[in-house]
């Protein structure tokens, strides 16, 4: 059955490497004369903060900085932000970073924008309209902020991730560079760049749009896939194979850069569009409680939720292994399917991520915890490719543990 499907990005994708010279023109162009970048200091040591505020005071912008940001920022982040924001009164607010940076930029242009407290915007669509032009200018290869409707942020008391979800916080302009990736560290390249593997499995993998019947442009935060999507999940699945272990074991490896700030954003305009799951549920409480990086837990927790989900999407399973290179001329389906799980658990040790939840620190009778956080996400219950019970997800982090 053919099935209506649309498709949402950033509104100007520039990519490549020297790109963020052009940021001058390409926000002179819009007319903005003052900009505030949203960054922290290890950019600032790293020297990527020069590398974008040198071209936009050269155009003749005004340039102000934040540099509160943090690793999975606190709200007080975005709160202290926001104040920064009303302070200064920017035309554009441009996260430079990796997803941290990119998102509070994001949330600060939507409240700046709009008034309230952050807690009025939590869940989806509650983004009354236009924003503050929001710029992103990634530094790690993970997350796809500087395309999504995504903003992440952790409520620290809660301890819990929370999300901001609206398809007004897609920046207008992305300016991926894959040279400002070159200072990230390999940890944060591992956790970021299996990230991005998640979003596309997670997508790729989403139940299809046909399963969501929704009128030409009516709101929902997340589709399904559709064929759109599983072409970007697909280069994305592939690019990751290729250049993920070089790009955290050679950081200087440029090609190996370029491949994952491709893969990166190409994942996120899947993800964004087509939907992220069970993995990405049971994550938000994990990295609440655990404190982990988001994409370490995501990468600790991908291979076991495929597992659960094979018996519902064994054929594209088996695909992800032949996508991440694997030699799959003389195995059966389920031999393909098994193979991609085994690929990514070696992708794992090969990149230092977590191998299970014990190493985190976690202990049995937190699982039942998790698990009811994780299943009251009810949009990423449904988009998974099979509906889980709440004893289908303390199963998975059992045999995770
Ligand atoms: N908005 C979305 O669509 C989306 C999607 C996935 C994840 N997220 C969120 O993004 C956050 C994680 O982002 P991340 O994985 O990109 O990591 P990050 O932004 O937390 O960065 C990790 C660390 O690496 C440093 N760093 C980053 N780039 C560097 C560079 N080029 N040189 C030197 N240091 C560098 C940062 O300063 C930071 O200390 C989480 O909060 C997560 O929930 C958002
Ligand atoms: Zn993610």
């Amino acid at each position: 059955m053919s099935s209506t499907w649309s498709f949402y990005s950033a509104g100007q994708l520039v990519f490549g490497s020297g790109a963020a010279a052009q940021l001058g023109r390409l926000v002179g162009e819009r007319n903005l004369k003052s900009v505030l970048i949203v960054t922290d200091p290890a950019l600032i040591a790293a020297g990527v903060l020069d590398r974008v505020r040198s071209p936009l005071i050269k155009a003749g912008i005004e340039v102000d900085v934040f540099d509160g940001g943090e690793p999975e920022p606190a709200l007080e982040v975005a709160d202290r932000a926001i104040e920064h924001a009303r302070g200064f009164s920017p035309d554009a607010i441009l996260g430079l970073g990796g997803g941290s940076n990119m998102d509070v930029a994001k949330i600060t242009s939507a409240v700046f924008t709009h008034g309230g407290k952050l807690s009025d915007y939590f869940s989806y669509d509650n983004v009354p309209g236009e924003v503050t032009p929001i710029i992103c200018v990634p530094t790690t290869a993970g997350t796809g902020s500087e395309v999504s409707h995504a903003g992440v942020l952790t409520d620290t008391a809660g301890e819990m991730k929370v999300s901001i979800l609206s398809n007004y916080l897609r920046p207008c302009l992305a300016v991926v560079d894959p040279v400002l990736t070159l200072t990230c560290p390999p940890q944060a390249t591992a956790d970021s760049g299996i990230d991005a593997l998640t979003h596309a499995v997670e997508a790729y993998t989403a139940r299809p749009s046909e399963d969501f019947p929704l009128e030409p442009g009516q709101s929902s935060p997340y589709y399904g896939s559709q064929p759109l999507t599983d072409c970007f999940a697909e280069k994305a699945i592939q690019l990751v194979g290729q250049h993920l272990v070089t790009a955290v074991r050679e950081p200087d490896d440029l090609a190996a850069r370029e491949g994952m700030a491709l893969a990166a954003t190409l994942a996120g305009l899947a993800f964004s569009n087509a939907g992220v799951a069970v993995v990405h549920a049971l994550e938000y409480p994990l990295g609440g409680v655990l404190h982990c990086s988001h994409g370490g837990g995501n990468g600790l927790l991908l291979p076991f939720v495929m597992r659960y989900n094979l018996p519902a999407c064994q054929q594209k399973t088996a695909n992800i292994a032949r996508l991440l290179g694997g030699d799959v001329s003389s195995l059966d389906e389920p031999q393909a399917a098994e193979l991609a799980i085994s690929t990514i658990e070696q992708l794992k040790r090969d990149i230092g991520i977590p191998l299970r939840l014990r190493d985190l620190g976690a202990h049995g009778d937190q699982l039942p915890g998790f698990a009811e956080k994780a299943f009251a996400i009810k949009r990423l219950m449904q988009i998974n490719p099979r509906e889980p019970t709440l004893d289908d997800l303390v199963g998975i982090l059992r045999s995770a543990l």
